[in-house]
Order: structure tokens, then C-alpha cells, then sequence
């Protein structure tokens, strides 16, 4: 039975929750590897919606096990509102449904302030950051004075981190930033508060790992962001400060790359992006703005409205190759329902040169022009399709486009937010569907 990782190809937003909530029913474990409460979830289960920020896509599941990997940057105030609200809905999370790894590196409240003084002090340069302190967690922990999960299980070494912390982070604020400087005192006294609820939740993910694969467990790695906002190969610097690809999954949660079998990506059947940086098939017309506000492309996390654009397969095409996929998993499918004419993005043309790839300089991206295939589209409503025969020809043959241009096989087509709103071609876990 395969272990598998779910990836967004595009820029986020994929529809990750959705699949991995779908994945779980044949999963016994599912794990988080990278990034934190930048990322936005979202499952709709019974008519109600779930949007889960760090908690495992899995956790609606009574009886699967979640786990928060080492490569994760996590707000422990953050966390806990999560927990807190899973609890009001009905669904108790206690240390034996929720594991958060020792090693994980816990976001400060200096990371969120240097995020959004910085932010500001780009002003029209700025990334577009969610503001969640992500980039300045990581860059603590790659500078080797990050704060990690089992800090809080000792507050003697907690308490002296901090102080050392401030110190720079102040100097920094007040100084380069003009931003208000943060009292030490204050932090430790909040986090060794929050460490009261999250001690009995931390573990050695990577141990809970070795053991479920000794005991013939399934595992399903829950990707975060998108393959072209991963740190080394999307837009940077365009990017959020992780690796989302799906080789990060042994890094970030403490496995061998022998354990992964399967890797399944998301596409969304048109092309989104929050924040700013290139984005070559982007539609700034009515038919954009008719994406948008049919597939309620608003961020999951911060509520801003995300840009849309037409299918870019350079951008798919080159996630299957740096994340190795064996199946696609096509989300949103019914929000292309209506549109007379579809455009597919095959190629780029760039000074009258036809290229295949995502350039990295950001200045030849500039000049990269989209070479559309033009497909029919349609009208049905598709969101009662169950199996491939129930949609209409057109759906079908946009399918079988993405199918053979990108050269790997679909193996779930979602046609709606809800659990049930999906046409299983294989599920991986189970065989076929
Ligand atoms: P994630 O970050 O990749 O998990 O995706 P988000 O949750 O941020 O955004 C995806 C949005 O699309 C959510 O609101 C989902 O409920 C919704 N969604 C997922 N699949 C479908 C689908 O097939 N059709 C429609 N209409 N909505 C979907
Ligand atoms: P999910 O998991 C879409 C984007 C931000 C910004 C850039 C850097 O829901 O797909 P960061 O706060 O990470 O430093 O921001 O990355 N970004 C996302 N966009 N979906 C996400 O997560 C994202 N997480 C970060 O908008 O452009
Ligand atoms: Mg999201």
C-alpha cells in the first residue's frame, strides 16, 4: 500500500484540502512537511466548511493520526486556535489524534513583526506576504538561532533564546525598520503559557513515522503552497521561504525517500496567485474576473482576492518533473462551466523563440508571451458528475488535453467543494476507484 504525497503545481491554493481530506479515508497517518499557517485548507464535509491553517487536512477523520513534521515553521497561538475550534465543532483533538515534532521551529511574535515591517518598508517592491512571520521563522532557523517546539518543554532555555533573540530583533526594528521594539519578558511569559496545553502534543515525528511503516501503515504527506512559490524553483523572489516540492516531504518530516511511493499533484483547471510576481497567462479582463468570482478565489488566509488566469501547462510540466507525479488531480473543474472558449498555455514565446520551460531570470519571464491552444467549452452543470461518461464531450476533452500534454495520468477530477462532489479514476491507497 503506497505512502503518498500530495503537491500543489501551480502557485497554491490548489485544492490541496480537499484531495488530502479525500486521501484520508485510505490513509492511516497524515503528516504536514513544510511551510506553516501561511497556508489556507480548505474541506467541505456535510454543507460545512473546515479551513485548516497548520492541523492536517486529515483531522476530520476520528480515527487517523495527524502529524505536524520538523519542516514546519508553527505559531503556537495559532495552533491552539485551531485545536480550540475543532473542540467547538464537535471533533476532540487529543496527543494520541495530533502530533507537533520536537524539532519544528516555533514562530515568534518578533518573526510577525519584522514580516509586516518590512512589508511595509518595501511598499511597492513587497512580496505580498501573508504577514504570518514565515520568512523571518525560517530565516532563524537557517541562521541557527531559531526557537524549536522542545524549547518549550524547557523554560530556562526559552526564556535565555528569547532575550538573545530580542536583542538583534530590536535593534533591527527600531533601527532599520522604525517599527516598535518587543519586551522580552512579555514573549516568554506568553509562550511558556501556550506551553502548558502544547507540551503533551510533542513528539519525535520522525520516530511515530519509523513505527507506523514497521507496522505496515498508509502515510499521506499534506503539501502546503504550490511548486512555483518552493524557495529553490518558483518565482523567486516571488516565493514563500520553504521547499513545497514533494522531495521536501523526507527532509521535513523525517523519512527516507524509499517511503514514498506515490505522488499525486493538484492542478486547478485555471491558474491563481495571491501576492505579487510574474504570472504570464494572468487574465486582467471580464473573462478573469468571471474566474474569480465563480470560483470565489479569495485567500483562504488572508481574504485577498487572487489573481486568475487561463491553465498554464509550462508551469504544470514543470512541477511533474520537480516533483516526479504519477497522477494529477484536477480540481474546479465546474468553475470553467460557461465559458464559450477555453485557452490552454502550451509554450511560452519569448523574442520569437518558443520555449517549453520556466525561465528563472525574471527579466526574460517578462518578455515570455503565452501560446494558447484554443478547446470548446461548456455549459452543463458538472457538478453531479461521478464518473468521466457524466461529463459533457468538451469537459472530457479539456481532461484528456492536460492528460497528454503534461504525459502523466489523472487520477481524481473534483467538480465541487464538497467531499462527494468528485470522480475517483484511482485512488491511490485503494488500487482503482
Ligand atoms: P488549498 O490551499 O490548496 O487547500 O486550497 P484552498 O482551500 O486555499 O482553495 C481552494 C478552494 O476551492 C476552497 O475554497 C475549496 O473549498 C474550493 N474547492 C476545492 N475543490 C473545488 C472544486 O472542484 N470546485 C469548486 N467550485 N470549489 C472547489
Ligand atoms: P496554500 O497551502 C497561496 C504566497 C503569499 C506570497 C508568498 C510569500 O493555502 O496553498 P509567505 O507568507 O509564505 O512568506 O508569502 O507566498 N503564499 C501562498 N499563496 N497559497 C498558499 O498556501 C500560500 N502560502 C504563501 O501570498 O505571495
Ligand atoms: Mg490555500
Amino acid at each position: 500500500m503506497p505512502n503518498t504525497v500530495v503537491v500543489g503545481t501551480q502557485w497554491g491554493d490548489e485544492g490541496k484540502g480537499k484531495v488530502v481530506d479525500l486521501l484520508t479515508a485510505g490513509a492511516d497517518l497524515v503528516v504536514r512537511f513544510q511551510g506553516g499557517n501561511n497556508a489556507g485548507h480548505t474541506l467541505v464535509v456535510g454543507g460545512k466548511q473546515f479551513i485548516f491553517h497548520i492541523v492536517p487536512s486529515g483531522i476530520l477523520y476520528e480515527d487517523k493520526k495527524c502529524l505536524v513534521g520538523n519542516g514546519l515553521v508553527v505559531d503556537p497561538e495559532v495552533l491552539l486556535e485551531e485545536m480550540d475550534k475543532l473542540t467547538e465543532a464537535g471533533i476532540d483533538v487529543p496527543p494520541e489524534r495530533l502530533s507537533l515534532s520536537e524539532k519544528a521551529h516555533l514562530i515568534m511574535d518578533y518573526h510577525r513583526a519584522v514580516d509586516h515591517a518590512r512589508e511595509a518598508a518595501k511598499g511597492k517592491d513587497k512580496i505580498g506576504t501573508t504577514g504570518r512571520g514565515i520568512g523571518p521563522c525560517y530565516e532563524d532557523k537557517a541562521a541557527r538561532t531559531g526557537v524549536r517546539a522542545v524549547d518549550l518543554t524547557e523554560p530556562e532555555t526559552l526564556k535565555d533564546k528569547i532575550e538573545t533573540n530580542l536583542k538583534e530583533k530590536n535593534f533591527y526594528l527600531e533601527k532599520f525598520l522604525n517599527a516598535a521594539p518587543l519586551d522580552a519578558g512579555a514573549i516568554t511569559d506568553r509562550y511558556l503559557q501556550m506551553a502548558e496545553r502544547l507540551v503533551p502534543y510533542i513528539t519525535d515525528v520522525s520516530m511515530e513515522l519509523a513505527l507506523a511503516v514497521k507496522a505496515g501503515k498508509n502515510i499521506l504527506f499534506e503539501g502546503a503552497q504550490g511548486t512555483h512559490l518552493d524557495i529553490d524553483h518558483g518565482t523567486y523572489p516571488f516565493v514563500t521561504s520553504s521547499n513545497p516540492v514533494a522531495g521536501a516531504a523526507c527532509a521535513g518530516a523525517g523519512i527516507g525517500p524509499n517511503q514514498l511511493h506515490h505522488v499525486v499533484g493538484i492542478v486547478k483547471a485555471y491558474t491563481t496567485r495571491v501576492g505579487a510576481g510574474p504570472f504570464v497567462t494572468e487574465l486582467l479582463d471580464e473573462t478573469g474576473d468571471y474566474i474569480q468570482e465563480k470560483g470565489a478565489e479569495f485567500g483562504a488566509t488572508t481574504g485577498r482576492r487572487r489573481r486568475c488566469g487561463w491553465l498554464d501547462l509550462v508551469v504544470v510540466g514543470d512541477s511533474v518533473r520537480l516533483n516526479g507525479l504519477d497522477s494529477l488531480a484536477i480540481t474546479k473543474l465546474d468553475v470553467l462551466t460557461g465559458l464559450e472558449k477555453l485557452n490552454i498555455c502550451v509554450g511560452y514565446e519569448i523574442d520569437g523563440e518558443r520555449i517549453s520551460h520556466r525561465p528563472a531570470s525574471l527579466k526574460r519571464l517578462s518578455r515570455c508571451k503565452p501560446v494558447y491552444k484554443e478547446m470548446p467549452g461548456w455549459s452543463e452543470d458538472i457538478t453531479g458528475a461521478r464518473t468521466p461518461e457524466q461529463l459533457p464531450a468538451a469537459a472530457r476533452d479539456y481532461l484528456g488535453a492536460i492528460e497528454d500534454i503534461a504525459g502523466v495520468p489523472l487520477s481524481i477530477v473534483s467538480v465541487g467543494a464538497g467531499r462527494e462532489e468528485t470522480i475517483m479514476l484511482r485512488d491511490p491507497f485503494r488500487g482503482s476507484g
